[in-house]
């Protein structure tokens, strides 16, 4: 009697363990699908602008431990400058197009980089001159850059309606940009059509690409889920027989 129990007991441990297992491939399968999904539609779009603007995830080391907190890692996943240099800009680019490009003051010659590898030659720049200073190594960065590099043939802005080179605003969110970068813009090309890459909100008369846009792919994600699933699987199996 007892033997045929254990045999049952043996029978059915087994059949929850063949299940489980079934169950975990399924989710890594599920999951991996839906990561590359997603990596699909945060690809680029087809479109081509005569105007971008772009704010990219900049991965840089922080001046000190207390700047930590200011890390851009801690607020959104960064990438290396190579990563952001192969981003194919150059395929939603019009012919006759506009590149304006932030970079932060340890980030300039990359931002040049990038901006070389997106199909842009430099032509000028602005800063933004906050109203907080941050940190720094020689200089306690209290400004960023705005990077100007056009393609093609377009036209400058005409003369006498060029703005200062010098843009005051206060300092907004972490990363956020201040509006009258926008506005800037939104003055000097009215009429072409206009992306911001790597943009939290969309601006009216503005199509928009980023993470914030399309929030479903973060490096980790997928690893987050596969965490969480085996962390229910193992839970599952503590309450059961260990399996053979
Ligand atoms: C420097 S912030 C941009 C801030 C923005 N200019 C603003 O004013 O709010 C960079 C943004 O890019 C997003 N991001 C990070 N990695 C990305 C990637 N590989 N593809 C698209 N967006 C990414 C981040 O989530 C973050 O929202």
């Amino acid at each position: 009697m007892i033997g045929e129990w254990r045999e049952r007991v043996s029978a059915e441990n087994e059949r929850v363990c063949a299940n489980l297992l079934k169950e975990g491939t399924k989710a890594e399968q599920r999951a991996a699908r839906e990561a590359e999904l997603a990596a699909r539609q945060t690809s680029l779009p087809t479109k081509k602008y005569g105007v971008i603007y772009a704010d990219p995830e900049w991965k840089f080391e922080v001046y000190s431990e207390r700047g930590m907190d200011r890390s851009a890692d801690n607020h959104y996943p960064t990438s290396g400058t190579e990563f952001i240099a192969q981003r194919d800009v150059a395929s939603i680019s019009a012919e006759d197009a506009v590149l304006f490009l932030w970079a932060t003051v340890p980030m300039l010659l990359d931002a040049l980089v990038v901006m070389s590898s997106w199909g842009f030659e430099y032509k000028s720049q602005a800063v933004w001159v906050k109203d907080r200073i941050g940190t720094g190594y020689w200089f306690r960065n209290k400004h960023e850059i705005l990077l100007v590099g056009t393609r093609g043939n377009i036209p400058a802005p005409a003369m006498g309606t060029q703005f200062a080179s010098v843009i005051e605003a206060p300092v907004g969110k972490h990363s956020e940009k201040p509006i009258k970068a926008y506005e800037l813009i939104e003055l000097y090309f009215p009429n072409l059509p206009r992306i911001e890459l790597n943009a939290r909100i969309a601006r009216e008369g503005w199509d928009a690409w980023g993470f914030n846009i399309f929030p479903r792919l973060k490096p980790g994600d997928f690893r987050q889920a596969q965490a969480r699933f085996q962390f229910a699987l193992h839970r599952r199996a503590d309450a059961l027989p260990p399996c053979a």
